[in-house]
């Protein structure tokens, strides 16, 4: 199946980010919010970040001009109706994706392929909210989406081999590398990471070490971007716990567990950057 329009649910951090590589990559893109004041300021990310390739040089004006035209809004599902793929990134919690998938299911044409960028929950457990399990798949992106070059390709047991096939080439044509992951809890990446990003928290919060040689210790001994609280504030506390517990409740090891420091933190309102604070403060800015 040719996939030409792509729609995506959520224009938070990451439906931002995918809305714009596919933009970019050609394809004709619909976004879906939940009300005006979110869309706006969903696609306000987008025009800021291709104005900041712009002024980097790295995309051309009239490029961007090109990019913003193929990108609409809308807060209404009813508009995705023809799209040949839809994309969702919203709040990671089960009901609400089921929520979202049985709208979608509902309104979007019966050919089109239903993905989900989850991070963390089980892709059949969001299919059987439709009546094409077979066309329901994860695609899970990374963020910044501009910059990572990875892709996770996370069939069901429901999924068909010619859904696999058409997300790999999409993925292939937004320029991702793609991998491909079984439907376990956080797939390969997260996985890994968040136990990693979890023990991080552990070795702070028993004053094993200042937060800032924590993260320079794996920024110089170990080569990382960014060391694991500063990525961790990147990520979001709120989306680690969440993902965290639905580890937890899957395999039930302590090491999958919140610790108590992030559980005061997400309670807090202290979300990391998003929040202007986490592990550091951004407010200043
Ligand atoms: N959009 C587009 N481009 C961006 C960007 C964005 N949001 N953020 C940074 N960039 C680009 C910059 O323009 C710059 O490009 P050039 O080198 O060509 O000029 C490049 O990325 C590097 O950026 P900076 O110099 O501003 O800053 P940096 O060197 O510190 O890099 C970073 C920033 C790319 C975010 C880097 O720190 C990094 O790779 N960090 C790790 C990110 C990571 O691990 N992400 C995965 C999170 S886990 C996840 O997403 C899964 C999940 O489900 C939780």
């Amino acid at each position: 199946m040719e996939i030409t329009t792509v729609g995506i649910v959520g224009c938070g951090q990451m439906g931002a980010g995918i809305a714009e590589v596919a933009a970019k990559a050609g394809f004709e893109v619909m976004i879906c919010e939940v009300d005006d004041g979110i869309l706006t300021s969903g696609l306000a990310k987008i025009d800021k970040s291709l104005a900041k390739a712009v002024e980097k040089g790295k995309l051309a004006e009239a490029d961007m001009t090109d990019v913003l035209s193929r990108i609409s809004g809308t807060v209404s599902t009813e508009d995705l109706a023809d799209c040949d793929i839809v994309i969702e990134a919203v709040f990671e919690d089960l009901d609400v994706k089921r929520a979202v998938f049985a709208e979608l299911d509902r309104v979007v044409k019966p050919e089109a392929i239903l993905a989900s960028n989850t991070s963390s929950i089980s892709i059949a457990a969001i299919a059987t909210a439709t009546q094409r399990g077979d066309k329901v798949i994860g695609m899970h992106f990374f963020n910044p989406v501009p910059v990572m070059a990875l892709v996770e390709y996370v069939p069901s047991i429901l999924t068909s081999q010619e859904t696999i096939d058409a997300v790999s080439a999409l993925g292939e044509k937004l320029g991702k590398t793609g991998v491909l992951a079984k439907d376990t809890p956080g797939f390969i990446v997260n996985r890994l990471l968040v136990a990693y990003l979890l023990d991080a928290i552990r070795v702070y919060e028993q004053g094993l070490a200042s937060r800032e040689d924590i993260d320079n210790a794996m920024k110089l001994g170990a080569a990382h971007p960014m060391g694991p609280l500063t990525l961790s504030d990147f990520i979001g506390l709120d989306v680690i716990k969440q993902v965290a517990q639905v580890f937890f409740e899957e395999y039930g090891e302590p090491r999958y567990s919140s610790p108590p420091l992030l559980t005061r933190m997400v309670s807090a309102g202290l979300l990391g950057r998003k929040s202007g604070r986490g592990f550091y403060d951004y407010s200043k800015r």
